[in-house]
């Protein structure tokens, strides 16, 4: 019988484009949730795009309703409710029906970025030493600079500009002002590491398994910082879409490469990884890798993260999304 595939994504038309670039993220949405599609098509899967809309019981009621073997999982959760992407996958464990990708527990611990951090330093794993600050708290501060403050729980690079690099307590405050303010109220300071990017990705379920290392490359102005902004992924012709590339697989020495390796297999287990995920790092000036963050619901976008490791490891995109779902179906 024919394997059917539900593939569950964000309704870009209802979840309102209230933000700048919203419209270029929403663009990125569709062109995943096609690629998903055409490659179940390849793989001649019955296939169903079920788009999931505010509020969340009439998302809990949109997949009641859906009648298939497996819920391909692109859900990124609404826009200004984060947390409900870990709450549609707890849906989904609730109602006993199958996934790909990450479950409710790992979805929600990677979406605090603290927390993550203080798992894998737990597990002595290197990340940039941090602390978690609000206008109020701005007393307390004790890292050393440059320092950048990022919201402790989005992704996408939301609200990431070059201003978010601080070089001293007045830039401090003003970015911990806005960033407490745009994203509910606390701000995640970490201290700037200037070294070399790199992510990668993992499969696999209980036995993880590398795909490949990619290196971020970065050709800017000298006044603007190295870091992935929203600017870097979204908007054409600007000196940070134009400036920054991608290398994979990264041009690393053999112990470089062990290393990045170790590291990323490494902070997968802690924060319980089952599916896939990609690993966000940058080289520090002593050497160590520092794990920036863990995406447990990477972007599946063509040519991107995941994808482009799969494809210098020689899967075809199909074949990374056979893999993702034949996971999820090994599941329980
Ligand atoms: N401590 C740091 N030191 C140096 N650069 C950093 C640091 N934290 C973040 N960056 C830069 O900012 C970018 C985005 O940060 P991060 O990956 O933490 O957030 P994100 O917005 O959730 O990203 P994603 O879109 O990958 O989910 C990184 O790719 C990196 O370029
Ligand atoms: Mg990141």
């Amino acid at each position: 019988m024919t394997l059917k595939v539900a593939i569950i994504y964000n309704d870009p038309f209802t979840d309102e484009p209230n933000r700048a670039g919203e419209e270029e993220a929403i663009v990125g949405v569709l062109e995943e949730v096609f690629a998903v599609r055409d490659a179940l098509k390849e793989l001649k899967y019955d296939w169903e795009q079920v788009a999931l809309h505010k509020p969340l019981e009439e998302a809990r009621r949109i997949m009641s309703s859906i009648r298939a073997d497996v819920i391909f999982n692109l859900f990124e959760g609404f826009d200004d409710a984060p947390q409900s992407e870990p709450l549609v996958a707890r849906m989904m464990e609730d109602m006993r029906i199958r996934f790909t990708g990450n479950p409710s527990h790992v979805l929600e611990l990677t979406l605090d970025k603290a927390r993550t951090k203080e798992v894998i330093k737990q597990h002595g794993i290197h990340t940039p030493e941090y602390q978690v600050l609000t206008p109020q708290t701005l007393d307390n501060f004790c890292l050393r600079f440059p320092c950048i403050v990022k919201p402790c729980d989005e992704d996408a690079s939301h609200g990431l500009l070059p201003e978010n690099v601080v070089r001293d307590r007045k830039q401090l405050a003003r970015q911990v002002q806005r960033i407490s303010g745009e994203f509910r109220g606390y701000a995640l300071v970490e201290e700037f590491i200037d070294g070399r990017e790199f992510n990668a990705s993992v499969i696999g379920n209980h036995e993880l398994e590398l795909i490949e290392i990619s290196e971020i490359t970065y050709m800017l102005p000298p006044d603007l910082p190295h870091i992935l902004t929203f600017e870097s992924k979204w908007f054409e012709g600007t000196p940070y879409y134009r400036g920054t590339g991608v290398q994979c697989p990264a041009q690393v020495s053999p112990e470089l490469r062990q290393t990045i390796r170790d590291t990323v297999l490494a902070s997968c287990r802690a924060v319980g990884i089952s599916g896939y995920a990609r690993v966000d790092m940058r080289q520090d000036t002593d050497g160590a890798i520092r794990v920036l963050e863990v995406n447990a619901n990477p972007d599946l976008s063509p040519e991107l993260g995941i994808a482009l490791q799969s494809e210098k490891r020689g899967w075809s995109y199909a074949t990374l999304i056979r893999n993702i779902i034949d996971l999820a179906l090994e599941r329980i």
